[in-house]
């Protein structure tokens, strides 16, 4: 079972919005995936809630109040055949929560909005990551929220390109996360005469999933 810790503390950057989705993405690929949702306000498991019965299921499992350093694996034996668990976190983590939280994830996901406003912080939620001695080459970035060609995206690339954390995928900014979202589906579950291109975002973090080795 593979945990990926999606993580940024500053709220609305996407990380919701990137745990559901790339939920769907396994979940339609024939795999097992938990949505472990640590964050008070249960958004995760309100999209949950509202995801239609017949298609790709879903486990979720309400984290808010878990004591992560003494729940380890008893909290997944209810689901002995989740093969992937994806943890969707509140805004402004602890440092003792997060420091329990990492130490068994195999990767973590920074989703980014390509603001000023959050460039400038994000500096500061990857160095809290690295403070807990979580290993740097398991972080990548998703740069969410993203229209083609502003002069936002170029300070976010300049941006990441000195971080030296690698940029998994682009996520455009459009009405179709927030409508999929409100019928508990994923953007790729719309048809595609509505999605265009963007589904491959997805299959692209779905093979970036499918490549973390196991026991990592
Ligand atoms: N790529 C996107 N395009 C349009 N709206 C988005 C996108 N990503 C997130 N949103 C919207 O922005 C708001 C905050 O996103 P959310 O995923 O809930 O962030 P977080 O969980 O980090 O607080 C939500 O209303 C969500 O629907
Ligand atoms: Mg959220």
């Amino acid at each position: 079972m593979k945990k990926v810790v999606i993580l940024n503390p500053k709220g609305g950057s996407g990380k919701t919005t990137i745990a559901t989705n790339l939920a769907v993405s396994l979940a339609v690929s024939g795999q097992k995936p938990c949505l472990l949702d640590l964050d008070p306000q249960g958004s995760s498991l309100a999209w949950l809630k509202k995801r239609p019965a017949d298609l790709a299921s879903i486990h979720g499992i309400n984290g808010a109040h878990f004591n992560l350093r003494v729940t380890r694996s008893w909290q997944f034996r209810q689901y002995p055949d989740a093969q992937a668990v994806l943890v969707d976190t509140p805004a402004g983590l602890g440092r003792d929560r997060m420091e329990d939280l990492l130490r068994d994830a195999h990767r973590v996901i920074i989703p980014i909005l390509p603001s000023a406003i959050d460039i400038d912080t994000a500096p500061r939620a990857i160095a809290d990551i690295l403070l807990t001695n979580y290993p740097r080459d398991r972080i990548v970035i998703v740069g969410n929220r993203v229209r083609t060609r502003t002069q936002a995206l170029g300070v976010l690339e300049r941006f990441l390109a000195s971080l030296n954390i690698p940029l998994l995928a682009f996520v455009k900014d459009s009405q179709l996360y927030v409508r999929s979202s409100a019928m508990g589906l994923g953007l790729i579950e719309l048809p595609a005469w509505m999605t265009h291109e963007e589904p491959e975002a997805w299959m692209r973090m779905r093979a970036w999933f499918e490549a973390i080795p196991d026991d990592a």
